[in-house]
């Protein structure tokens, strides 16, 4: 049965952004100010990891010191502590992990085994704890990995008991390379949902295929309440080669509205956080809605 209220987190500062061209921090204040704006609580706004892996995240600490939204819950990635004390030291109150069900992709885009990511995360949880904060955690190609092809479930379930045990409140499943099907998506949260509370998952799908939209209504249909997206479409990932961007949280939004599903967040606002952002980029947003309501 489908949620009556569904949480979006929105993730186009930070997932989007990572794999766009630079923008200013100031163009990134403006952003996440606008999203805010349009009603989000739960916006990803940075990602504290290296500066070499990921230099379009490198000004995390002065977006965060730059924003005041004290209603605001602003989530940041921590891969390590080192991540998880600078995102502490600007004010962020809710951490991410990542890791991956797929080893190839956990060398590609952490540098370590999946079990020694969790042994890593231990020290991120501790400190998270002893600080109040809260922590998600991401589960990486659970539906398809650009190395390794197919993911058993099976594997998937693993990790994410794995992150649970650790202490996150939630975790999110990642579609890193947009290739999942609604069948599979199916298949994915019949081995999970067995095992874990429908309340303990999110979805995160990349559109690489434009299956992401019936793949977020095949798992709304299973019950699951929580959704990523990224105004826009913005981004990929700079692991996932070819791998397009989030689905566009406009779009999501759109089809919430049509289902009477309450979301909380100005449809109108939002599209016109996208196409600010989309100017500095000097592109168009990807999302149909977004389009059409410009068009209109
Ligand atoms: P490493 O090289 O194995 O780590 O990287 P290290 O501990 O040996 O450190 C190497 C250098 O990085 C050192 O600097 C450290 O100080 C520095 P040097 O001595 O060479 O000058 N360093 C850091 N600097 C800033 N912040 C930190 C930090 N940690 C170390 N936190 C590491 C390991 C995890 C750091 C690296 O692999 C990394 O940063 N990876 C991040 C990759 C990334 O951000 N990927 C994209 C996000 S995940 C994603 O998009 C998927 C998701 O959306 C879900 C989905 O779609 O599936 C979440
Ligand atoms: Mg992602």
């Amino acid at each position: 049965t489908l949620p009556s209220h569904v949480r979006i987190v929105e993730v186009g500062a930070r997932d989007g952004l990572q794999n766009e061209r630079a923008v200013t921090t100031r163009d990134k204040v403006t952003l996440i100010e606008s999203l805010a704006g349009a009603g989000i609580k739960d916006i990803e706004a940075g990602a504290f990891v290296s500066p070499k892996w990921v230099p379009q995240m490198a000004d995390s600490s002065n977006v965060i010191r730059a924003l005041d939204l004290p209603t605001t819950n602003l989530m940041a990635l921590t891969p390590n502590l080192k991540g998880a004390e600078a995102a502490h030291a600007v004010g962020i109150k809710e951490f991410a992990i990542f890791t991956a069900a797929s080893e190839a992709f956990c060398q590609k885009n952490i540098n370590c085994s999946i079990d020694q990511s969790i042994a890593r995360f231990t020290d991120v949880m501790a400190f998270a704890k002893s600080h109040n904060i809260r922590v998600r955690g991401y589960v990486s190609c659970v539906l398809g990995c650009p190395y390794e092809g197919d993911i058993d479930p099976q594997r998937v379930l693993q990790v994410c008991q794995k992150l649970l045990d650790l202490g996150c409140y939630e975790v999110s499943l990642g579609d890193t390379i947009g290739v999942g099907t609604a069948k599979k998506v199916d298949e994915l949260l019949d081995v999970l949902l067995a095992e874990i509370d429908k309340s303990l998952l999110a979805v995160h799908f990349h559109d690489t295929y434009g299956q992401a939209l019936t793949n977020i209504y095949t798992a709304l249909k299973r019950g699951i309440a929580t959704v990523d997206s990224a105004v826009a479409g913005l981004g990929g990932c700079p692991y996932a080669k070819g791998a397009s961007g989030n689905v566009a949280t406009e779009d999501v939004v759109y089809l919430l509205q049509g289902l009477g599903i309450e979301h909380g967040i100005d449809l109108e606002r939002l599209a016109k956080a996208g196409w600010a952002i989309c100017t500095a980029l000097n592109k168009q947003p990807v999302s149909k809605v977004s389009l059409a309501l410009k068009n209109q």
